[in-house]
């Protein structure tokens, strides 16, 4: 086990390098499984996700080489095995995205129900709605979700309106549609960066999708996918992260090699709330040196303000001037990190899907727990920005989705590290 101890209280200078998306890659890599040869995928992050990721596709039988740190050789032309191990499949929500690409490309697939951060009910009716028009029968029983192609035949092209503009659901039915045969039509489909960035993954192996960014998503079926190169794009959140950690810690950083367009939302509502961000091309250079600014922010999806982001506004808002209003508009619970916040001094009110923040002058360092992946993103911002020492425990959930979060953040000079805790249960072990 291990936590982040932070000196606070210390502005940050320099540049940060951005890494591949965590929810395009863990979208991409198993988009790799429909593939016949081989895919060459740079900017993947290292994170724990892909991790778990690229071990539940080594299990099925992909043949997975690295070469340097961030571009990977993904060949799953010969797949010996169409079932998830439960206890990989449980731990990550992006397991899901395994039930459309094995279901496209073999006609059936086993599952486990996914994980993931806890941020109140996680329901896949959506993808399995889906899946079933395309033809698919589908069952969860004992933890699994059971789908298959009736006849061992191919899924077959259909029309389908979203509910919800859900993220995973698009994807999802957009992996399995890719080699069904007809003309699927996804309607109020999401249009986040990493959509766009999936169907171009899959359009470049050969597929045939129009559309994705847009409310309407068109796939035509194709017989099969061939080999080719890919590059993940970069993490809009983890941009927005360190913007964030600008803000709210002060200082100047160049933010370097991201899609400027794709971090529009954050950008004007840090512009609202006093902070400097000048656009230069790749790069975006944050800073804030006066005091902030309350603003309101609602969570919604993209182009909207990213709920992935709403923790570390948060942290952002609890030293601003005045009171803010924060609405989490994709989630149920997602303001379990408010309790770990209020040991800082900050002032939260929460009541359902708002938060009320009284902006205090400083926050005061003091331990907390994370107990999600932003969340936990979130107090290593307010760590940054209290005076005074912060401890941040559980650190496994933000490692799995920020690459070297300790190196990028030291390179800017803030006083982080890692600290090993002894295990509890070991220590009594041998005491
Ligand atoms: N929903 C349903 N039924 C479904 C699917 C979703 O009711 O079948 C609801 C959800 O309960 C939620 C809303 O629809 O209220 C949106 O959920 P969505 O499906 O868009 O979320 P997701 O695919 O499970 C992805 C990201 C999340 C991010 C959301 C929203 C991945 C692996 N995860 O989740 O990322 O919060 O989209 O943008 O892509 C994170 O990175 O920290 C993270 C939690």
């Amino acid at each position: 086990m291990k936590k982040y101890v932070i000196h606070g209280g210390r502005p940050l200078y320099g540049r940060i390098e951005i890494s591949g998306a965590k929810n395009a890659a863990v979208a991409i890599i198993p988009a790799a499984l429909m593939v016949d040869g081989v895919c060459r995928i740079e900017n993947i992050p290292q994170i724990s996700d892909v991790d778990l990721i690229l071990n539940m596709l080594q299990s099925l039988g992909a043949n997975i080489r690295t070469f340097n740190r961030t571009t990977m050789d993904v060949d799953c032309t010969h797949i010996v095995n169409r079932q998830i191990p439960y206890e990989d499949g449980r731990k990550i929500r992006a397991s899901y995205y395994l039930i459309g690409a094995l279901l496209g490309r073999y006609g059936w697939a086993e599952v486990p129900l996914p994980g993931g951060c806890d941020l109140g009910g996680r329901p896949i009716d959506l993808h399995i709605k889906g899946l079933t028009a395309l033809g698919a029968e589908v069952d969860t029983r004992n933890g699994y979700v059971y789908a298959k192609v009736p006849d061992g035949g191919r899924l077959r092209g259909a029309q389908i309106y979203l509910d919800i503009a859900s993220v995973g659901a698009t994807i999802n039915i957009m992996l399995a549609a890719t080699l069904a045969e007809g003309l699927t039509v996804i309607e109020n489909a999401a249009k986040e960066p990493h959509i766009v960035d999936v169907a171009n993954f899959l359009n470049s192996m050969g597929a045939d999708i129009a559309g994705a960014g847009t409310d309407v998503i068109k796939i035509r079926g194709v017989e099969k996918l061939r080999g080719g190169e890919y590059s993940i794009i970069p993490d809009q959140i983890e941009a927005g992260t360190y913007m964030a950690a600008v803000a709210a810690a002060g200082g100047e950083v160049r933010v370097c090699g991201i899609i400027p367009k794709h971090m529009e939302c954050i950008t004007a509502k840090l512009m609202e709330m006093g902070v400097e961000v000048e656009e230069e091309g790749d790069s975006l250079i944050v800073r804030r040196s006066g005091s902030l600014q309350r603003t309101n922010v609602k969570t919604m999806p993209y182009p909207g303000f990213p709920t992935d982001m709403q923790p570390q506004i948060a942290a952002v808002l609890s030293i601003a001037q005045g009171t803010s209003v924060l609405t989490e508009g994709v989630w149920g619970n997602r303001y379990r990190y408010v309790e770990e916040f209020r040991r800082l001094g900050a002032k939260i009110q929460v009541e359902g899907k708002i938060a009320v923040i009284e902006g205090v002058d400083h926050l005061t360092g003091a331990p907390m727990e994370a107990c999600d992946l932003r969340a936990g993103a979130a107090m290593v911002i307010a760590g940054l920005a209290a005076r005074g020492t912060s401890e941040v425990t559980n650190i496994s959930h933000i490692e799995r989705g920020y690459e070297d979060l300790i190196g990028k953040l030291s390179g800017v000079g803030a006083d982080i590290r890692v600290v090993e805790v002894p295990d509890p249960e070991r220590a009594a072990a041998t005491a």
